[in-house]
């Protein structure tokens, strides 16, 4: 099957990421669950999103909270059991969301049966042939297999004890040693993700974000890698841990199985930063939208936004699929802070949320994101993300971006939970952020998010670019093929707006111009 001509309703979506224990508690257990999100589902209405992404959910020990799979066609207890994902697609269908789930192709977690079965089965076994077991290099193996690090930090290898009690083989974990990778030239693990594949659609999911979607294939031979440039979503193009050809016979495997789904979108997590490396992921035949983070990656500055923006349309342009636009995730510093953090952060965030919903494609936010909520600093001990364990401490990791959302009331926990013991504490001075504080400011974060979408979603179909137009050193501008001109001023002096109605600014204007820090659009 090609991609059809006609535009499928991801197109220009707006996809709403939840970070599921973060959200709402529906249980008063300190943890967000799946029928949190169903009590907050108004908020994503009003917002007007089209879709949701739940990052996972499934059964998981919680080593990498979440992203260490041990029944991926279930649902944790923790977020509420399966009966709660039939009620948030069913509730979320009724004001017409569209419900996507995280799917973790390339390792799984360490308690999972096939891994668990692989341990007590010893070398040279089946039962390993699901993963990457190798022997040791070194008098008695006592060196790893090869030199390839752990994103999270420390070796990929871990060695096992062997049922007889001697110390045996090493395993591959890419992240976590409690996410072995699967060993994906063995036929039984894509059988067994085509099952959880149709167990989800079968039940009315609407598609898959793909973990990894470039990892899963390895080299042969497993050879050792340079060893500059290892860290969480920083992995340079050369590395050879990721995006080895073989990831594309995974991808068209993955494609034929969604085809008898054909309203169901799959969104790769691409970290391959050469367009035409990056393009191969979106043949018709592979994923149907590919992640895209330049934008996360640029500093709030225009020539660097401008960059951001022509070469993530050249890269969808090359691929022929859809451009996808993201600020930030449950893996990167949320943008207020990124941009220096206080008032500046804020007005900065503001003014790229009216960049991000201009643009062509399908546009991806991230919860707390439309509430403008800076990233935390939060104390040692409650840091929770292997990243701080397995880098030596050295590295705080991610937990800073995934503190819950504050929904109501003058002090933690803000609404979100009945329990004041939630799982990562909140700021006290979130007062003035809360969905509700929010609601009562018509000039609010929350507001600008709800109108920008609700125009957004006015401007009706996107052509697949933007035209960019002159503008001072500092500024950019462009126009959307419906004629809407969004203009950025990352300067330090008001600037001039284009003449026309103005339709949304992310602040005030002065005296008629666009003062710095802000963006505006006007058709
Ligand atoms: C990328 C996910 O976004 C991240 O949160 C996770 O830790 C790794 N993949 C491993 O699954």
């Amino acid at each position: 099957m090609t991609n059809s001509p006609v535009s499928p309703w991801w197109s220009d979506a707006v996809f709403y990421q939840v970070y599921p224990r973060s959200f709402r508690d529906g249980n008063g257990d300190g943890v967000g669950d799946l029928d949190g999100v169903v009590e907050h589902l108004d908020h994503l209405s009003n917002l007007g999103v089209d879709a949701i992404w739940l990052n996972p959910v499934t059964v998981s020990p919680m080593a990498d909270h979440g992203y260490d799979v041990a029944d991926p066609r279930d649902v944790d207890p923790l977020f509420g059991g399966l009966g709660a994902l039939d009620r948030l697609v069913e509730a979320a269908h009724a004001v017409g969301i569209k419900v996507t789930m995280d799917l973790v192709p390339n390792h799984t977690s360490s308690q999972h049966p096939w891994f668990q079965a692989a341990l007590a089965a010893g070398p040279g076994s089946a039962q390993r042939q699901r993963y990457l077991f190798r022997d040791g290099t070194g008098p008695g193996g006592i060196h790893p297999p090869n030199n390839w690090p752990s994103i999270f930090g420390g070796p990929a290898w871990t060695r096992v004890v062997e049922p007889d009690g001697s110390p045996g083989q090493y395993y591959l974990h890419l992240f976590d040693p409690e996410q072995p990778d699967l060993n994906w030239e063995n036929p039984e693990v894509f059988d067994d993700l085509e099952k959880t594949l149709r167990f989800w659609l079968e039940r009315g999911v609407d598609g898959f974000r793909i973990d990894v979607a470039h990892g899963m294939a390895k080299p042969p031979g497993l050879p050792d890698m340079s060893l500059t440039g290892n860290a969480l979503l920083r992995n340079s193009d050369d590395d050879p841990r990721f995006n080895n050809d073989a990831v594309h016979d995974i991808h068209r495997g993955i494609r034929s199985v969604l085809d008898d789904f054909p309203e169901a979108v799959t969104i790769g997590e691409i970290w391959v930063f050469d367009n035409a490396d990056f393009a191969k992921y979106l043949r018709p035949d592979e994923l149907h939208l590919g992640f895209n983070f330049r934008l996360v990656r640029a500093d709030f500055d225009a020539t660097e936004i401008k960059e951001a923006i022509e070469n993530s349309l050249a890269a969808a342009e090359l691929a022929g699929s859809p451009a996808t636009w993201t600020l930030s995730n449950h893996d990167v510093e949320r943008e207020v802070t990124r941009y220096g953090g206080g008032p500046d952060g804020l007005a900065k965030a503001r003014a790229m949320a009216l960049v991000l919903l201009a643009l062509p494609g399908a546009v991806f936010v991230y919860n707390g994101e439309e509430l403008g909520l800076p990233n935390v600093e939060l104390p040692d001990d409650v840091l929770q993300d292997p990243v701080w364990e397995r880098s030596g401490y050295s590295e705080r990791g991610r937990d800073g971006c995934r503190v819950p959302l504050p929904w109501a009331g003058a002090a933690p926990p803000f609404d979100f939970s009945t329990s004041h013991d939630v799982w990562l504490p909140m700021p006290t001075e979130w007062t003035d952020l809360t969905v509700a504080a929010q609601e009562r400011d018509p000039d609010s974060t929350l507001a600008l998010f709800r109108r920008a979408i609700e125009l957004r979603h006015g401007r009706g179909s996107f052509g697949p670019g933007v035209e960019f137009l002159e503008a001072p050193p500092h500024v950019l501008s462009f126009r959307g093929t419906d004629g809407v001109t969004c203009v950025v001023n990352t300067g330090t002096t008001p600037t001039a707006l284009p003449p026309g109605d103005l339709l949304i600014a992310s602040a005030a204007l002065d005296d008629g111009q666009l003062p710095p820090q802000t963006a505006a659009w006007v058709r």
